[in-house]
């Protein structure tokens, strides 16, 4: 809490609407912002810093060197999404960003815990984690608390009530295959599947999957960050606070949900270690097969990468 820094690295639209949600609940005493462009992460300390009521400092690391010792260290650095992309044209440009980041991280604040938000997000975790060497409850990715949101807002959408009730799961990895899963989903403890029916929850996961690109096709020159940068935000304040709260959040599997050696979207209790458990929840037959499905799709572009010459050292 009060004393711990939090640095984040990129701050672009979703870098400093994180550093702004943190500074209106004060839930740290300092922010380090690192961006390429100096002068724009001045103007944006300065704005933040103007902005916060909470005795929230927000300060500038002239160079990724003076990101130091630092409690949090949030990654949106990268090429964003534009219209007519998918996470995953991202892969290469933000894999070398996040190998030159966490190259220099793991020297200047070697026990920090990372959340990278880049995308495509499931393979930055993988790099970030290769990069570093760190053991795997330091590095988790923000992606299953936005995808969780934007479907309880369509499920909102769909009932027209139960607006701050409705409790959604999302696991998989941050991609065309991410796993909705309604049968995890509830309205004020009552099932999702109680309330709606298949035709209707079935439009609801395709928006959920959609959620990304629709926001991205009205931007038109960029992607969403209001609901990334709240949703980063609460994985922030968690290790903070030391929560033990449980997120859907991206790590490496161990072994869980039959995996090893690969990253996806997991229930996680995140505490001031990181995440320091995965929830193993029961899927069924059906679950299970979208889950693999997803699985394999981050495999695939793990495998891209590390059998790449471009990105090999
Ligand atoms: C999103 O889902 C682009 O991953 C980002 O909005």
């Amino acid at each position: 809490m009060v004393g711990k820094r939090v640095a984040i690295v990129g701050v672009g639209n979703v870098g400093s609407s994180v550093a702004y949600s943190l500074a209106m609940t004060g839930a740290c005493h300092e922010i380090i912002l690192r961006a390429n462009n100096v002068d724009r992460a001045k103007g944006k300390a300065l704005d933040l810093s103007q902005a916060a009521r909470k005795h929230t400092v927000i300060t500038v690391a002239e160079t990724l060197e003076d990101v130091k010792d630092c409690a949090v260290i949030v990654i949106t650095a990268g090429s964003p999404r534009l219209p007519g992309m998918s996470r995953d044209d991202l892969l290469l440009k933000n894999a070398q960003i996040m190998r030159n980041v966490m190259g220099s991280l793991k020297k200047t604040s070697p026990d920090a815990i990372i959340i990278p938000v880049s995308n495509p997000l499931d393979a930055m975790v993988y790099v970030a984690l290769k990069e570093s060497g760190w053991p795997r409850n330091r590095v988790l990715g923000m992606a299953g608390i936005l995808d969780s949101a934007r479907m309880a807002h369509f499920v909102y959408e769909k009932l027209g009530y139960g607006a701050g009730q409705i409790r959604c799961s999302v696991m998989g990895g941050h991609g065309d295959d991410m796993v909705p899963l309604p049968r995890f989903s509830t309205v004020a403890g009552v099932p999702l599947t109680d309330l709606l029916t298949w035709e209707e929850i079935n439009e609801i996961i395709e928006k959920t999957k959609n959620g990304g690109a629709e926001i991205v096709s009205l931007l038109k020159d960029g992607s969403a960050y209001y609901a990334p940068a709240k949703a980063t935000a609460i994985m922030v304040e968690a290790v903070l606070s030391n929560t033990k709260q449980i997120y859907p959040c991206a790590v490496m599997l161990d072994g869980e949900y039959g995996y090893k050696d690969v990253v996806s979207g997991v229930p996680v209790m995140i505490g001031a270690n990181g995440a320091e458990k995965v929830i193993e929840a029961n899927l069924n037959d059906d679950q299970d097969r979208k889950f693999a499905k997803s699985v394999g799709s981050v495999k695939q572009l793990i495998d891209a990468l590390y059998t790449n010459k471009f990105y090999q050292k």
